[in-house]
């Protein structure tokens, strides 16, 4: 049995330190099949550059960036963020985007601990409406489901699998103000 992961909110700095360990995760989820903005082949210049844009983000105060890492060793083993870059209409409202989790690390609840991690950092930020969108039938759309999440609907065609083809999107949205 593995240890529960460590979960942490990363500073700008960190974030920093850490591009290239981000970088092999996501590029390892897009390798593996993920829809997340991506397509394959994915190189190490551009997974980087993208959590170099990540860091500058947090720097600027307008997300949180946590990650999963291994009990003693600190190797990366997931992350998930959450963006509160929004119009001025929706103070209360973000976003959770990129919830990652290398397929060496997965079906140990590394998943389901970024999310709780990342409902509770929004709440402390004041935020009470999230919302997320996730490939439809995949995994990620078990886990929010199971999370409590609630599913508004389906966009078809949404986004393009990584090797290309289209995929479905489904929308969540979850209420956290008394959670
Ligand atoms: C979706 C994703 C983040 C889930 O991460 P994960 O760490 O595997 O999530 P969890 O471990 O919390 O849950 C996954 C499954 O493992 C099971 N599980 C959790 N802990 C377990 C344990 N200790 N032993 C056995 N099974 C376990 C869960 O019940 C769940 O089962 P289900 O899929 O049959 O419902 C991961 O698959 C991923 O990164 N996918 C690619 C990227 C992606 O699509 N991200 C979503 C973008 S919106």
């Amino acid at each position: 049995m593995s240890d529960p992961p460590l979960i942490r909110v990363l500073s700008a700095e960190e974030a920093k330190q850490r591009v290239d360990a981000l970088a092999e995760v996501l590029m390892d989820c897009v390798e593996g099949g993920a829809s997340v903005s991506f397509m394959a082949p994915l190189s190490a210049e551009r997974a980087r550059a993208f959590w170099q844009g990540v860091a500058a983000g947090v720097a600027a105060g307008d997300r949180i960036l946590l990650v999963a890492e291994e009990p003693g060793s600190g190797e990366l083993l997931g992350t998930v963020q959450v963006v509160f870059a929004q119009p001025e209409n929706q103070p209360h409202r973000a976003d959770i985007a990129k919830m990652l989790v290398h397929r060496r690390a997965r079906r140990r609840g590394v998943g389901a601990a970024l999310m709780r991690e990342a409902e509770a950092a929004a709440r402390r930020a004041g935020k009470t409406v999230l919302v997320l969108d996730t490939v439809t039938g995949g995994d990620a759309e078990r886990l929010y489901t199971r999370l409590g999440w609630k599913r508004c609907g389906v966009i078809p065609n949404y986004a393009l699998w990584p090797k290309g083809g289209f995929c479905d999107t489904t929308v969540f949205y979850k209420e956290v103000s008394d959670a």
